[in-house]
């Protein structure tokens, strides 16, 4: 075996060990103290990781990310390269991210929180398709580079920033609440069948990130009228929910005019970019469906315009 692939399986720094000979590289683990077996492992561990170190080719690849900050009002936004070795960073566009503020750029602005999918902090648009940062792997095609800019069609705070003020004002008027009139049968809980429950399934698991709604070319026109993909599917979470007595009410207020729910003209745009799989415009068109088959027939053909927006005159 070579001098080189004894280093390579670490044996030489154990010789060195059961010498007495200690690396003067070895680290010091003072919350291993008293740990012996504790200390060897993380040692071997340190060992191991500075061998992957070695032998892993240097990957690099650039990220265009786009820059703008209310500091210098008068310039105008642009996009800012940064050269990432990926041999030396995590798998997800987050990652990228993370990296070079702790270690180009502290002035990059973006959000994050659970880096896991779960709070929707970190959506932006990623080499064109809305998505959320962390569950978005880095494309390792090195020999073009990742472009990243904010959620289109939104005010931009600073960065990757974008002001989401009008998206949570529209997402707070569907009353994203249970509302009964009784309280609950055993005076602590309401309860619902398993079947009941799964009716709520691909609705509850939003993370509000608006990938959706800044992916909507309604909401773009529209964005105070139209209240866009996410909140009506949150609306339609309450509307389908068997322990709701206000669903009726709720339908009403989506239909008093002609554009919170019925400016959706079925793109599908917002079931495409979910970094959830979840479809909105499926919960939009069972909103339109249950409200078209509420109104009287002669109203229903006195508006013909609208069942023929709605696109679901078929289904009547
Ligand atoms: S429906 Fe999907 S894209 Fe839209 S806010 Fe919810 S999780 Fe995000
Ligand atoms: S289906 Fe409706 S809500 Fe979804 S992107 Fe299209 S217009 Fe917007
Ligand atoms: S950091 Fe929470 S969804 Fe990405």
């Amino acid at each position: 075996m070579s001098r080189s692939s004894w280093f390579r399986r670490g044996y030489m720094s154990k010789i060195a060990r059961l010498l007495g000979k200690e690396d003067p590289k070895k680290q010091n683990f003072p919350i291993l103290e008293g740990h012996p077996v504790g200390q060897q492992h993380a040692q071997e561990t340190v060992d191991s990781h500075h061998t992957v170190e070695r032998n892993v080719r240097k990957l690099t690849k650039e990220f265009r990310i786009y820059r703008w900050s209310p500091d210098n009002p008068h310039q105008k936004p642009y996009l800012q390269s940064y050269h990432i070795d990926l041999s030396n960073c995590g798998p997800m566009v987050l990652d990228v991210l993370q990296k070079i503020k702790a270690e180009d750029d502290s002035s990059l602005a973006y959000r994050r929180s659970c880096r896991e999918g779960i709070c929707g902090s970190c959506a932006m648009n990623i080499d064109g398709t809305n998505t959320v940062a962390c569950l978005k792997p880095i494309d390792a095609d090195t020999s073009k580079p990742t472009i990243i800019t904010p959620l289109p069609h939104m005010y931009v705070i600073k960065d990757l920033v974008v002001d989401l003020t009008n998206f949570y004002n529209q997402y707070r008027s569907i009353e994203p609440w249970l509302k009964t009139t009784k309280l609950p049968e055993d005076g602590r809980e309401f309860r619902q069948s398993p079947a009941d429950r799964k009716k709520l399934d691909g609705l509850y698991e939003c993370i509000l990130c608006a990938c959706c709604s800044a992916s909507c070319p309604s909401y773009w026109w529209n964005p105070e009228e139209f209240l866009g993909p996410a909140p009506l599917l949150h609306a339609y979470r309450w509307i389908a929910d068997s322990r709701d007595e206000f669903a009726d009410e709720r339908l009403e207020a989506l239909t008093e005019d002609d554009k919170r729910l019925y400016r959706c003209r079925t793109i599908e745009n917002c079931r495409v970019t979910c970094p959830k799989s979840l479809n909105p415009a499926a919960a939009i068109n069972k909103m339109k469906i249950r409200h078209l088959l509420s109104i009287p027939v002669e109203w229903r053909s006195r508006n013909k315009l609208l069942i023929v927006k709605s696109r679901v005159t078929w289904q009547i």
